[in-house]
């Protein structure tokens, strides 16, 4: 009998060999990036967030760690090569697993341009719509705004929508990227909203944004965009993405993608045990570049051997509480 646990997972009805990939942010804009991607030990590749145009992204120093890996600041600003490039090279990509891409209009229409595009890309497996990019200057994070992501839901999904699931060679996943929520009524207010529309999947968290991290000793901000302000990232995140994997997974029937914090495989077994379905790294792929997913899988392909699990079901989504 064969008791090596299996790390499948599905990604609304998108199958994925393993549950952990990379976040859209970190590593994932070139070709040569995604490919990267491809070839480690990753169940799907998502790309950098996309707009109608190629961007530069913000002015270096962008992206800070500390020396322990406890936590990390990065203000990017959305560098990619735009969207119709994401959609070319797709077919490179799709041929070794699926592949996602991620978009981030900076208007509410150039969102709509790019999902009626994407959505029409046979190479395309999924879509994941950012709606809590913190770096832009001027531009909110929509996940904030209730009202406009209402409008921007009932918009995305219409071009999304049925027609396209019901012939299986144009059907995405469709999922957003949200960003930390902190209080109950704002898990609740973003949840009626996300329930009123078909959406598969939920991307918990980005960044907790507009952090300041600084060097005392220089007396100084470690970043420049935004005086030093900008998304932090690392272990010092995992409760709150924990919390958030949690809450959606309770409050949706949106498959929830675990995102935060990740540096072990008790970090990804711990994600999952709060409901997430699959895993992102960010601020690990960085530090520690693609070997990390075989290393994740491995820990994580241990901690089930030692609990008798031999597939993810088995714990997912069955976190504890302490009872009276
Ligand atoms: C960035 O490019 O600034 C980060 C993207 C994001 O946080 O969504």
């Amino acid at each position: 009998m064969n008791n090596i646990p299996s790390l499948s997972t599905s990604i609304g009805h998108i199958n994925l060999d393993t549950c952990t990939y990379n976040a859209s942010g970190v590593n994932c804009i070139t070709e040569e990036n995604l490919r990267e991607l491809a070839l480690a030990s990753t169940g799907l590749v998502i790309s950098k967030s996309c707009t109608l145009e190629y961007r530069d992204g913000n002015p270096l120093p962008r992206y800070y760690e500390d020396k322990d890996g406890m936590y990390t600041i990065n203000s990017s600003g959305l560098p990619n090569l735009n969207y119709l490039e994401y959609g070319k090279i797709s077919s490179k990509i799709s041929c070794y697993k699926p592949f996602f891409v991620s978009v981030a209009g900076l208007k509410p229409d150039n969102n709509m341009i790019m999902l009626r595009y994407l959505s029409d890309v046979g190479n395309i497996s999924g879509i994941e719509l950012n709606l809590s990019c913190p770096n832009i200057v001027g531009k909110p994070q929509i996940g904030y705004d209730f009202e406009s992501m209402e409008e921007i839901l009932r918009r995305a999904t219409e071009i999304m929508g049925p027609h396209q699931r019901e012939g299986i060679v144009n059907r995405k996943a469709f999922g957003l990227k949200l960003p930390p929520y902190f209080d109950i009524s704002h898990f609740n207010n973003a949840a009626e909203v996300i329930n009123e529309f078909k959406i598969d999947f939920l991307t918990c968290i980005n960044s907790i944004g507009n952090g300041l991290i600084i060097d005392p000793v220089e007396e100084r901000v470690v970043i420049k965009p935004k005086n030093g302000f900008g998304g932090i990232g690392g272990k010092v995140i995992k409760a709150t993405a924990l919390a958030n994997v949690n809450q959606f997974y309770r409050l949706t029937n949106c498959d929830i993608i675990g995102c935060g914090g990740v540096q072990t495989g008790i970090d990804v077994f711990e994600h999952i045990l709060c409901g997430a379905k699959a895993v992102q790294v960010g601020s690990q792929l960085k530090m520690e570049g693609v070997l990390c997913f075989s290393r994740l899988n491995q820990e994580l392909k241990q901690i089930m051997e030692s609990k008798g699990y031999t597939k993810l079901e088995d714990f997912r989504g069955k976190l504890k509480v302490i009872e009276d």
